[in-house]
């Protein structure tokens, strides 16, 4: 079997969306195995821009789509997401599994009396019940697609959610949720069986993770993160697949970093030229529209992520977009406690940061090409597709990916 899998290598939003789609049509599955709604991976062509939140950004390409265990789903959403995908694809195949985890209203206004409690320490989540659906997943309260077969047994789930949170629902609001759930019902199915017998039996497979490296759960700057594992290694849990079958990593990461939320971010750039930036980039959350915090490159980062998950190729997105700057830096390491650090370690900061400087490579290759070369060197890894535009046809491939 031949199979990749495509990381986000800095705090989400590395422009995943328009990579995975260009990778899918070489693959006959595409999968998302982690996170849910807060996602949004983008996706333009022929005039047209769609987010993807649930569905894998694979789907216009591959044969198959699938919604593995570690994503955790919100019914109406979902649905909505497919009814709008129709128009794009008349014919597809979407798979989802029946152990993923539901997240109701409850998980929503969870979520927003959560950050309300945090006050000045809200961590500034999507509100899409992410956390809490994950919290009541691991807590063991939590409610599985397969609940929903049997109206007593999702009303008795739904009774003790109620009862741990403190949060009434509308008895009616069981047979919304039912409602829902119709209409994805006959896509539901056991996808850790059909995803190791399609990895057995040949079939290349596109693994597409959610979020960003640095926001993982375990990895990323606790507590400002997300609250699933979006890094490779969460790959075999968020599927059911054995390491054996992961054979090559791609991390993407934007030509500079952004990050939407709060939480440590040791390039971050404010005033006049982070408007710049934000503006020519449209640095806005796909999810929720919240302007996001931009920065330079981050290589201390980079290579944190290039271990962490394994990578064996990067894919650099919207040097376009860097490219019109006029001031370019990028951070190459940190100072702390009067030494050098080249990773990035979310519990010992930088004190200083060392910046290498750029020239502005609008209009002139032979600059942006050092600036490709200048990560590759860094990293050791070599960069195969750089981003170039926003439709899905300006990528540049650099080299081969070699499964
Ligand atoms: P949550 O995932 O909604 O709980 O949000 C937790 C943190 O992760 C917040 O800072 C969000 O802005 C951030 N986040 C969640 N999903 C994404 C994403 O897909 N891209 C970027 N940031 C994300």
């Amino acid at each position: 079997m031949e199979t990749l899998a495509v990381i986000g290598c800095q705090f989400g939003d590395e422009g995943k969306g328009k990579i995975i789609d260009f990778l899918a049509k070489d693959f006959d599955i595409s999968v998302r195995f982690n996170g849910g709604e807060n996602a949004g991976h983008t996706v333009v062509f022929n005039g047209n821009t769609i987010k993807f939140h649930l569905v894998p950004a694979g789907f216009l390409r591959s044969k198959t789509s699938v919604i593995a265990n570690g994503v955790v789903i919100n019914l109406r959403k979902l649905s909505e997401e497919i009814e709008m995908l129709k128009k794009f694809r008349a014919s597809f195949d979407i798979k989802i599994s029946h152990i993923s985890h539901v997240v109701t209203d409850l998980h929503m206004k969870r979520d927003r009396y959560l950050e309300e409690l945090r006050g000045k320490g809200a961590i500034g989540t999507t509100l899409k019940g992410i956390g809490p659906a994950y919290e009541s997943k691991y807590g063991r309260y939590g409610i599985r697609i397969a609940d929903l077969y049997n109206k007593e047994t999702l009303e008795e789930r739904l009774s003790f959610l109620s009862r741990v949170y403190g949060i009434s629902y509308e008895k009616s609001y069981v047979d919304s949720v039912l409602h829902d759930f119709a209409k994805i019902e006959g896509f539901v199915t056991d996808t850790r069986e059909y995803l190791s017998e399609e990895a057995e039996s040949g079939s290349r497979i596109l693994f597409e993770t959610a979020n960003g490296t640095f926001i993982d759960i375990d990895y990323g700057t606790y507590p400002y993160v997300t609250s699933s594992s979006t890094v490779s290694p969460g790959i075999t849990v968020g599927t059911g697949l054995s390491p054996k079958y992961f054979r090559k990593f791609i991390g993407v990461a934007k030509a500079y970093t952004t990050r939407v939320g709060e939480g440590v971010f040791p390039t971050e750039i404010k005033g006049e030229e982070a408007e710049i930036l934000r503006t020519l980039g449209n640095e806005y959350g796909s999810t929720t529209g919240r302007p996001r915090r931009v920065g330079y490159l981050d290589i201390p980062m980079l290579r944190t992520a290039v271990k962490i998950n394994s990578l064996d190729y990067l894919a650099l997105t919207k040097v376009d977009v860097l490219g019109k700057m006029k001031d370019i830096k990028v951070a190459v390491s940190y100072e702390a406690g009067g030494s050098e650090m080249k990773e990035f370690d979310p519990s010992n900061l930088p004190e200083k940061i060392n910046y290498e400087q750029f020239d502005s490579w609008e209009g002139n290759r032979s600059k942006l090409n050092r600036y490709i070369e200048f990560i590759e060197d860094e990293l050791r890894i070599p960069v195969v597709l750089v981003g170039i535009g926003e439709d899905r046809d300006s990528i540049e491939k650099r080299g081969d990916i070699a499964l």
